[in-house]
């Protein structure tokens, strides 16, 4: 269970931070299979990316862990928020079309320390088990090694098992656990079945 903690105010959230080394030989080159297309960014897509992150996010774990994830108008600020950093990397941040629909969304950022992290990596649940979330991975973690970048970073709750195992299949390891604190009205509200 992901839930370390309870107190009567506060439920704390299980993180991990996870590196990979992009120094070593390059991970597999992303394809996508036949009928999707890769959508680089544009700042007209802001609104698009926040969409789809909202029906990636809205019905998921970390919908719970970060409630603005499960709301429409959060996900457009926080697409906003990413997209005015100056470590925002506009090659590293895409989405994936299948037809008139855009299903998958990924950003990159730089941090201060020159690391490259991957931020709120998401396919829609109807388009899951297809490969685009492993490829939407590798396709941000190559963008990061052709700016040279050493590391690459994320992080992810625990208990999101799906993408802990993407991560780790890609290279990126365990460095740190982190706690993140979710207030008990907003987990109270939250569907929680598949926690526990
Ligand atoms: C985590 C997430 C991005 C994975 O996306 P995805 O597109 O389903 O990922 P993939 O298809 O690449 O891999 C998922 C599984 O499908 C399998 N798979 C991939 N292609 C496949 C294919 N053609 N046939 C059968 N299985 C396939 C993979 O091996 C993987 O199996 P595993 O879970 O046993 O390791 C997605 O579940 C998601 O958006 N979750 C909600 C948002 C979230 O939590 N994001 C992470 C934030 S840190």
């Amino acid at each position: 269970m992901s839930v370390a903690l309870e107190t009567p105010d506060v439920t704390y959230f299980k993180r991990y931070r996870m590196e990979a080394d992009l120094s070593l030989p390059p991970p597999p080159v992303p394809f996508l299979p036949i009928g999707f297309a890769w959508i680089p960014w544009s700042a007209e897509l802001n609104d698009t990316h926040a969409a789809v992150k909202f029906k990636c996010f809205r019905d998921d774990l970390d919908g719970v862990v970060f409630p603005n994830l499960r709301d429409a108008d959060g996900c457009r600020r926080l697409m906003r928020e990413i997209a005015d950093k100056p470590g925002f990397r506009p090659e590293a941040t895409w989405l994936i079309s299948h037809g008139e629909n855009y299903v998958g969304t990924v950003q990159g950022i730089f941090d201060r320390a020159g690391t490259g992290c991957v931020q709120n990596l998401g396919v829609i649940p109807s388009y899951r088990g297809q490969g685009l979330g492993w490829a939407l991975l590798l396709q941000v973690m190559h963008c990061f090694r052709r700016f040279g970048l050493a590391n690459t970073r994320l992080e992810v709750t625990a208990k999101n098992e799906q993408a802990v195992r993407l991560y780790r299949r890609a290279g990126f390891r365990y460095r740190k656990t982190l706690y993140r604190t979710v207030d008990a009205l907003t987990y109270a509200l939250a569907d929680i079945d598949w926690m526990v």
